[in-house]
Protein backbone atom coordinates (compact mmCIF):
# COMPACT_ATOMS: atom_id res chain seq x y z
CA UNK A 1 0.00 0.00 0.00
CA UNK A 2 1.07 3.36 -0.66
CA UNK A 3 2.01 5.94 1.24
CA UNK A 4 -0.40 8.40 0.34
CA UNK A 5 -3.09 6.15 0.54
CA UNK A 6 -6.53 8.18 1.69
CA UNK A 7 -5.09 11.18 1.28
CA UNK A 8 -6.62 13.28 -1.96
CA UNK A 9 -3.93 15.79 -4.36
CA UNK A 10 -5.05 18.05 -6.82
CA UNK A 11 -2.56 18.69 -9.05
CA UNK A 12 -3.18 22.01 -12.15
CA UNK A 13 -1.30 21.58 -15.42
CA UNK A 14 -1.77 17.71 -14.91
CA UNK A 15 -2.49 17.45 -18.94
CA UNK A 16 0.89 16.90 -19.72
CA UNK A 17 5.01 17.54 -19.08
CA UNK A 18 5.67 17.72 -15.04
CA UNK A 19 1.84 17.74 -14.03
CA UNK A 20 1.37 14.34 -15.64
CA UNK A 21 4.34 13.25 -13.87
CA UNK A 22 3.74 14.23 -10.80
CA UNK A 23 -0.09 13.01 -11.33
CA UNK A 24 1.18 9.35 -12.07
CA UNK A 25 3.66 9.37 -8.84
CA UNK A 26 0.79 10.25 -6.40
CA UNK A 27 -1.59 8.00 -7.66
CA UNK A 28 1.11 5.27 -7.64
CA UNK A 29 1.18 5.94 -3.93
CA UNK A 30 -2.12 5.35 -3.17
CA UNK A 31 -3.51 9.32 -3.54
CA UNK A 32 -7.12 9.94 -5.29
CA UNK A 33 -5.96 12.46 -7.80
CA UNK A 34 -7.78 15.41 -9.51
CA UNK A 35 -6.05 15.79 -12.75
CA UNK A 36 -6.83 19.58 -13.54
CA UNK A 37 -6.03 21.16 -16.65
CA UNK A 38 -7.63 22.82 -19.92
CA UNK A 39 -6.79 19.98 -22.72
CA UNK A 40 -9.89 17.35 -21.15
CA UNK A 41 -9.20 14.46 -23.69
CA UNK A 42 -5.34 14.16 -22.26
CA UNK A 43 -6.86 14.53 -18.74
CA UNK A 44 -8.65 11.51 -19.56
CA UNK A 45 -5.95 9.94 -21.28
CA UNK A 46 -4.12 10.17 -18.48
CA UNK A 47 -6.67 9.12 -15.61
CA UNK A 48 -7.49 5.54 -17.80
CA UNK A 49 -3.72 5.54 -17.80
CA UNK A 50 -3.77 5.56 -13.66
CA UNK A 51 -6.77 3.32 -13.26
CA UNK A 52 -5.07 0.93 -16.04
CA UNK A 53 -2.82 0.19 -12.64
CA UNK A 54 -4.69 0.36 -9.92
CA UNK A 55 -5.13 4.06 -8.96
CA UNK A 56 -7.56 6.65 -8.54
CA UNK A 57 -8.06 9.85 -10.41
CA UNK A 58 -10.34 12.08 -12.20
CA UNK A 59 -10.41 14.11 -14.87
CA UNK A 60 -10.70 18.29 -14.08
CA UNK A 61 -11.61 20.89 -16.63
CA UNK A 62 -9.57 23.67 -14.95
CA UNK A 63 -8.76 27.47 -16.63
CA UNK A 64 -6.18 29.08 -14.04
CA UNK A 65 -7.22 32.64 -15.49
CA UNK A 66 -10.92 32.51 -14.52
CA UNK A 67 -11.71 32.38 -10.93
CA UNK A 68 -15.39 30.64 -11.82
CA UNK A 69 -13.43 28.04 -13.42
CA UNK A 70 -11.57 27.42 -10.48
CA UNK A 71 -14.53 27.56 -7.97
CA UNK A 72 -16.13 25.49 -10.35
CA UNK A 73 -13.25 22.83 -10.08
CA UNK A 74 -12.50 23.22 -6.43
CA UNK A 75 -16.54 22.48 -5.56
CA UNK A 76 -16.26 19.30 -8.11
CA UNK A 77 -13.07 17.75 -6.37
CA UNK A 78 -14.47 18.07 -2.91
CA UNK A 79 -17.94 16.47 -3.68
CA UNK A 80 -16.31 13.63 -5.74
CA UNK A 81 -13.24 12.69 -3.80
CA UNK A 82 -13.45 14.47 -1.13
CA UNK A 83 -11.76 17.07 1.11
CA UNK A 84 -8.23 18.70 -0.68
CA UNK A 85 -4.98 17.20 1.41
CA UNK A 86 -2.52 17.94 -1.10
CA UNK A 87 -2.60 20.84 -3.58
CA UNK A 88 -0.01 20.90 -6.22
CA UNK A 89 0.01 24.11 -7.86
CA UNK A 90 1.83 23.10 -11.13
CA UNK A 91 0.15 24.63 -14.17
CA UNK A 92 2.54 27.39 -16.08
CA UNK A 93 3.55 29.32 -18.96
CA UNK A 94 6.28 31.37 -20.51
CA UNK A 95 7.51 32.68 -23.52
CA UNK A 96 10.82 34.10 -24.57
CA UNK A 97 10.83 37.76 -25.30
CA UNK A 98 13.25 40.70 -24.57
CA UNK A 99 11.70 43.02 -21.74
CA UNK A 100 10.98 45.42 -24.21
CA UNK A 101 9.76 43.33 -26.77
CA UNK A 102 6.79 41.69 -24.01
CA UNK A 103 3.36 42.33 -25.67
CA UNK A 104 1.51 43.42 -22.69
CA UNK A 105 -0.86 40.36 -23.46
CA UNK A 106 1.99 37.86 -23.36
CA UNK A 107 2.98 39.59 -19.85
CA UNK A 108 -1.14 39.27 -18.65
CA UNK A 109 -1.22 35.32 -19.75
CA UNK A 110 2.02 34.65 -17.68
CA UNK A 111 1.51 36.66 -14.54
CA UNK A 112 -2.76 35.19 -14.65
CA UNK A 113 -1.37 32.15 -14.69
CA UNK A 114 1.97 31.58 -12.99
CA UNK A 115 0.74 33.77 -10.31
CA UNK A 116 -3.09 34.81 -10.12
CA UNK A 117 -3.83 31.10 -10.57
CA UNK A 118 -2.13 30.08 -7.91
CA UNK A 119 -3.24 32.49 -5.36
CA UNK A 120 -6.91 31.91 -6.85
CA UNK A 121 -6.61 28.28 -6.21
CA UNK A 122 -5.12 28.79 -2.05
CA UNK A 123 -7.63 30.97 -1.66
CA UNK A 124 -9.77 28.33 -2.55
CA UNK A 125 -8.65 25.61 -0.85
CA UNK A 126 -6.67 26.23 2.34
CA UNK A 127 -9.91 27.18 4.10
CA UNK A 128 -11.19 23.41 4.28
CA UNK A 129 -7.44 22.85 5.02
CA UNK A 130 -6.93 24.82 8.55
CA UNK A 131 -10.50 23.78 9.40
CA UNK A 132 -9.21 19.94 9.27
CA UNK A 133 -5.57 21.42 11.10
CA UNK A 134 -4.11 19.73 7.79
CA UNK A 135 -3.02 20.22 4.43
CA UNK A 136 0.39 20.65 1.77
CA UNK A 137 0.80 22.81 -0.74
CA UNK A 138 3.62 22.32 -3.20
CA UNK A 139 4.23 25.42 -5.37
CA UNK A 140 6.54 24.77 -8.61
CA UNK A 141 8.34 27.54 -9.29
CA UNK A 142 11.70 27.23 -11.04
CA UNK A 143 15.46 28.39 -11.04
CA UNK A 144 13.90 31.67 -13.00
CA UNK A 145 12.70 32.52 -9.53
CA UNK A 146 16.02 32.94 -7.78
CA UNK A 147 17.77 34.32 -10.76
CA UNK A 148 17.37 36.26 -14.66
CA UNK A 149 17.18 34.83 -17.15
CA UNK A 150 17.53 36.26 -20.61
CA UNK A 151 14.52 36.95 -23.09
CA UNK A 152 11.91 35.65 -19.57
CA UNK A 153 11.26 38.81 -18.11
CA UNK A 154 7.40 38.11 -17.50
CA UNK A 155 8.34 34.35 -16.63
CA UNK A 156 11.09 34.98 -14.03
CA UNK A 157 8.80 37.97 -12.56
CA UNK A 158 6.16 35.52 -12.07
CA UNK A 159 8.19 33.40 -10.36
CA UNK A 160 9.91 35.21 -8.26
CA UNK A 161 6.37 36.24 -7.25
CA UNK A 162 5.70 32.73 -6.92
CA UNK A 163 8.45 32.70 -3.81
CA UNK A 164 7.07 35.71 -2.24
CA UNK A 165 3.29 34.20 -2.28
CA UNK A 166 4.53 31.13 -0.83
CA UNK A 167 6.71 32.50 1.56
CA UNK A 168 3.86 34.72 3.38
CA UNK A 169 1.27 31.47 2.69
CA UNK A 170 3.99 29.46 4.91
CA UNK A 171 4.07 32.26 7.68
CA UNK A 172 0.02 32.16 7.79
CA UNK A 173 -0.64 28.37 7.89
CA UNK A 174 2.12 27.09 9.80
CA UNK A 175 -0.17 27.58 12.80
CA UNK A 176 -2.76 25.29 11.38
CA UNK A 177 0.03 22.35 10.51
CA UNK A 178 -0.13 23.02 7.09
CA UNK A 179 3.09 22.88 4.95
CA UNK A 180 3.80 24.95 2.47
CA UNK A 181 6.87 23.96 -0.22
CA UNK A 182 8.09 25.77 -3.28
CA UNK A 183 9.71 23.23 -5.96
CA UNK A 184 12.01 25.38 -7.96
CA UNK A 185 13.27 22.88 -11.03
CA UNK A 186 16.01 23.91 -13.51
CA UNK A 187 15.59 22.49 -17.21
CA UNK A 188 13.01 19.63 -17.93
CA UNK A 189 12.24 17.83 -21.07
CA UNK A 190 8.52 19.10 -22.07
CA UNK A 191 7.11 21.52 -24.17
CA UNK A 192 7.32 24.53 -22.50
CA UNK A 193 11.15 24.40 -22.90
CA UNK A 194 10.84 23.41 -26.12
CA UNK A 195 11.78 26.61 -27.54
CA UNK A 196 14.00 27.86 -25.29
CA UNK A 197 16.05 24.28 -25.80
CA UNK A 198 15.59 24.83 -29.36
CA UNK A 199 16.92 28.65 -29.41
CA UNK A 200 20.35 27.51 -27.34
CA UNK A 201 20.60 24.84 -30.20
CA UNK A 202 19.93 21.75 -27.67
CA UNK A 203 19.05 18.56 -28.65
CA UNK A 204 15.00 17.55 -28.87
CA UNK A 205 15.64 14.54 -25.93
CA UNK A 206 18.90 16.20 -24.71
CA UNK A 207 19.77 13.89 -21.81
CA UNK A 208 21.29 16.50 -19.85
CA UNK A 209 17.94 18.20 -19.18
CA UNK A 210 15.93 16.37 -16.04
CA UNK A 211 12.78 14.52 -16.85
CA UNK A 212 9.10 15.37 -15.91
CA UNK A 213 9.11 12.44 -13.65
CA UNK A 214 12.65 13.49 -11.83
CA UNK A 215 10.60 16.23 -10.69
CA UNK A 216 8.15 13.98 -9.77
CA UNK A 217 10.00 11.71 -7.28
CA UNK A 218 11.36 15.05 -5.51
CA UNK A 219 7.03 16.00 -4.84
CA UNK A 220 7.19 12.70 -3.46
CA UNK A 221 9.80 13.48 -1.18
CA UNK A 222 7.82 16.68 -0.03
CA UNK A 223 4.90 14.22 0.49
CA UNK A 224 6.69 12.07 3.04
CA UNK A 225 7.71 14.99 5.27
CA UNK A 226 5.72 15.07 8.29
CA UNK A 227 7.89 15.31 11.51
CA UNK A 228 10.11 17.69 12.94
CA UNK A 229 11.06 18.90 9.58
CA UNK A 230 10.20 20.65 6.94
CA UNK A 231 11.70 22.31 3.22
CA UNK A 232 10.62 25.32 2.59
CA UNK A 233 12.24 25.53 -0.74
CA UNK A 234 13.87 22.53 -2.82
CA UNK A 235 15.76 23.44 -5.85
CA UNK A 236 16.88 20.73 -8.49
CA UNK A 237 19.02 21.65 -11.14
CA UNK A 238 20.59 20.06 -14.12
CA UNK A 239 23.40 17.99 -13.51
CA UNK A 240 25.54 19.15 -16.06
CA UNK A 241 24.75 22.69 -15.03
CA UNK A 242 26.90 25.36 -13.28
CA UNK A 243 27.09 24.38 -9.32
CA UNK A 244 25.10 26.92 -6.81
CA UNK A 245 23.39 28.56 -9.26
N1 LIG B 1 9.97 22.63 -18.28
C1 LIG B 1 10.89 23.29 -17.57
O1 LIG B 1 12.05 23.40 -17.98
C2 LIG B 1 10.50 23.88 -16.25
C3 LIG B 1 11.53 24.31 -15.40
C4 LIG B 1 11.21 24.86 -14.18
C5 LIG B 1 9.89 24.98 -13.80
N2 LIG B 1 8.89 24.57 -14.64
C6 LIG B 1 7.52 24.75 -14.19
O2 LIG B 1 6.87 23.49 -14.14
C7 LIG B 1 5.48 23.68 -14.31
C8 LIG B 1 4.96 22.72 -15.37
O3 LIG B 1 5.57 23.05 -16.59
P1 LIG B 1 5.84 21.99 -17.75
O4 LIG B 1 7.26 22.15 -18.13
O5 LIG B 1 5.33 20.69 -17.40
O6 LIG B 1 4.98 22.68 -18.91
P2 LIG B 1 3.98 22.08 -20.03
O7 LIG B 1 4.41 20.75 -20.45
O8 LIG B 1 3.84 23.17 -21.03
O9 LIG B 1 2.62 21.91 -19.19
C9 LIG B 1 1.98 23.04 -18.67
C10 LIG B 1 0.70 22.60 -18.02
O10 LIG B 1 0.03 23.78 -17.51
C11 LIG B 1 -1.32 23.74 -17.94
N3 LIG B 1 -1.88 25.08 -18.10
C12 LIG B 1 -1.36 26.12 -18.78
N4 LIG B 1 -2.20 27.16 -18.74
C13 LIG B 1 -3.26 26.78 -17.98
C14 LIG B 1 -4.47 27.40 -17.59
N5 LIG B 1 -4.77 28.66 -17.96
N6 LIG B 1 -5.33 26.73 -16.82
C15 LIG B 1 -5.06 25.45 -16.46
N7 LIG B 1 -3.95 24.79 -16.80
C16 LIG B 1 -3.05 25.45 -17.58
C17 LIG B 1 -1.27 22.99 -19.27
O11 LIG B 1 -2.52 22.37 -19.53
P3 LIG B 1 -3.60 22.84 -20.63
O12 LIG B 1 -2.89 23.54 -21.73
O13 LIG B 1 -4.23 21.54 -21.00
O14 LIG B 1 -4.53 23.73 -19.86
C18 LIG B 1 -0.24 21.92 -18.98
O15 LIG B 1 -0.84 20.81 -18.36
C19 LIG B 1 5.28 25.15 -14.67
O16 LIG B 1 4.90 25.88 -13.51
C20 LIG B 1 6.66 25.58 -15.10
O17 LIG B 1 6.86 26.95 -14.91
C21 LIG B 1 9.16 24.01 -15.85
Amino acid sequence: MGFLQGQVAFVTGASRGIGRAISVALAREGAAVAAAARSEVNLQELCAEIRNFGGKAVPVALDLRSEDSIRRAVDEVKSVLGNIDILVNNAGVMALHKVVDTPTEVWDEIMSTNVRGVFLMCREVIPSMIERRKGRIINIGSLAGRRGYDEQGAYCASKHALVGLSKVLAIETQKFGIRVHVLSPGGVLTGLSKELRASRGEPEDSPEWMTPEEVAQAVLYLCRQEGAAVTDELCLRRFASEPWR
